[in-house]
């Protein structure tokens, strides 16, 4: 027998147990002076009720931790505790709809239900708050020693009825506030935008008016402005009323119109008018960061050279990874530069694909010189390295896992006392297909060519993860402290 190849790992396998272990399997040294915690969410499980759940999008919230001092990393995974989650693991089929996947009954049990929060997008620490964000409604808390989930947050009732909080919120370092928004479709559409300060108080700065129902995942924050590049992703009226009336899936319901174009909007950080412009379509997740270099807002992200159906069906095959095989992993580096007057320019700056890109975050909001990327190499069309971009030499390096191994999302925590942009380490689970296991891999960022300096192995399978953040609050795992109700 052949051992597994990367050509067959399966990344979704669901992890159903809930551990908590130290791990023991190590390679390498944890570097002492690392001190923190890594906070993972993803899809943990894509059934729902026995039924194959139709989108990553739709798989229940599952929590890990990875606490690390004293040389030591402590392990500890958790399903955030939904209604969907709940039900679905005793109900027969799908117990809700979802962003991807329909409920068993056909057009009665479908329609106008809105899709379940399965709060399996990202993990953010603000004001104290371990948070589980899902872009279509409120995110939800849990303990960040034990991560007992403690309810949906409002934000002390901010955050009204059907209020989304997307997955994605931008943090400024010097004041310590949180930028946000979330996507409103009734009764006009709409990206209602939120700022949070340090305390964890909300207020709403006021909205962007879409041109009709529209998808967007990500925003840039600069000094003066939250940035919305927002692509050409819509749903089409008739598509969209299908939807709701559960005719269709919501994610079948979306469309690319390039005659749109890219909508471009800046809405001012103190609550004024934003300033919208129109520029040539993209197609794109996510934003690396952004910021003001004078008059210009610049903004950084991956461009994809694709279809929406491509990219659909890459975000939807949750089979082995050798079925998503329909287009190479990741998009092109891309950086939008929008002048005052409103000129814009697009220019593609490496000829590299990636993903899942990451900076220094005391660099969010002004400029960085080091993006940190997954990507495909070989026109993989999953991801095989770690690249560490330099913007100032225009020039990449590369980690290559070894076969059979992908990597997470890369999260970087900095040196306590460093000085430099990238001293300090990139923190990441890597999907271990050859043993069918996963491991936590550590690279220090100033030269991540050189490989792991720690890779702790897991004793069980981690399916792949979306998003991550890194505080250096050590978790305390085992300590007892009394449920809060949130
Ligand atoms: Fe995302």
């Amino acid at each position: 027998m052949t051992s597994p190849t990367a050509d067959s790992i399966s990344a979704y396998t669901p992890l159903y147990d809930e551990y908590d272990y130290v791990i023991d399997d190590v390679e390498g040294a944890l570097p002492q002076d690392l001190r923190g915690t890594l906070y993972r969410n993803g899809p943990g499980k894509l059934e729902a009720g026995g039924t194959p759940l139709g989108h990553l999008f739709d798989g229940d919230g599952m929590l890990s931790m990875f606490a690390m001092s004293d040389g030591q990393v402590h392990f500890r995974n958790r399903y955030v505790q939904t209604q969907h989650y709940q039900k679905s693991i005793i109900s027969e089929g799908a117990p809700f709809r979802a962003l991807g996947t329909m409920r068993p009954g056909g057009l009665l049990a479908n329609a106008l239900r809105f899709p379940a929060n399965v709060a399996n997008t990202s993990v953010i620490m603000h004001a104290g708050k371990l948070l589980a964000c899902w872009e279509g409604g409120r995110p939800t808390q849990l303990d960040p020693d034990n991560l007992r989930t403690m309810g949906e947050h409002d934000f002390g009732g901010e955050l009204k009825w059907l209020g989304a909080f997307s997955a994605h919120p931008k943090w400024d370092p010097e004041t310590g506030e949180l930028f946000n928004f979330g996507m409103a479709m009734m009764p006009v559409p709409k990206l209602i935008c939120y700022r949070v300060d340090r305390q964890g108080r909300m207020n709403r700065l006021g909205s962007l008016r879409l041109p009709g129902p529209m998808f967007n995942h990500d925003v840039g924050l600069t000094k003066r402005y939250m940035v919305f590049v927002i692509p050409p992703l819509v749903f089409p009226l008739a598509k969209f009323f299908g939807a709701a009336f559960g005719l269709r899936n919501y994610m079948d319901a979306l469309e690319y119109d390039a005659s749109m174009g890219t909508t471009i909007g800046l809405v001012p950080r103190d609550g004024g008018k934003p300033l919208v412009f129109h520029t040539d379509p993209l197609l794109h997740l996510h934003l690396s960061n952004a910021y003001e270099d004078g008059d210009d807002t610049v903004v950084d992200l991956l461009n994809y050279h694709a279809t929406w159906e491509q990219l659909n069906g890459q975000l939807s095959a949750i089979d082995q990874l050798t079925d998503t095989a329909t287009m190479p992993y990741g998009g092109h580096p891309t950086r939008v530069r929008i002048s005052r007057a409103g000129r814009i320019t697009i220019e593609e700056s490496t000829g590299l694909q990636g993903e899942f890109p990451s900076i220094n975050s005391q660099y969010m909001s002004r400029r960085n010189r080091y993006t940190y990327l997954t990507a495909g190499l070989d026109g993989s069309a999953f991801p095989n390295a770690i690249a560490k971009v330099d913007d100032d030499s225009g020039t990449e390096t590369m980690y290559r896992l070894p076969d059979g191994h992908l990597p997470h999302e890369a999260v970087f925590a900095a040196r306590p006392g460093g000085v430099a942009e990238d001293d300090g380490w990139l923190l990441m689970p890597v999907v271990d297909g050859v043993a069918n296991t996963a491991n936590l891999s550590i690279l220090d960022a100033r030269d991540i060519e050189a490989g792991p300096v720690y890779t702790g192995r897991l004793r069980h399978h981690l399916p792949l993860t979306f998003h991550g953040c890194y505080t250096p609050r050590v978790a305390r795992p085992q300590s007892a402290r009394q449920p809060v109700r949130g």
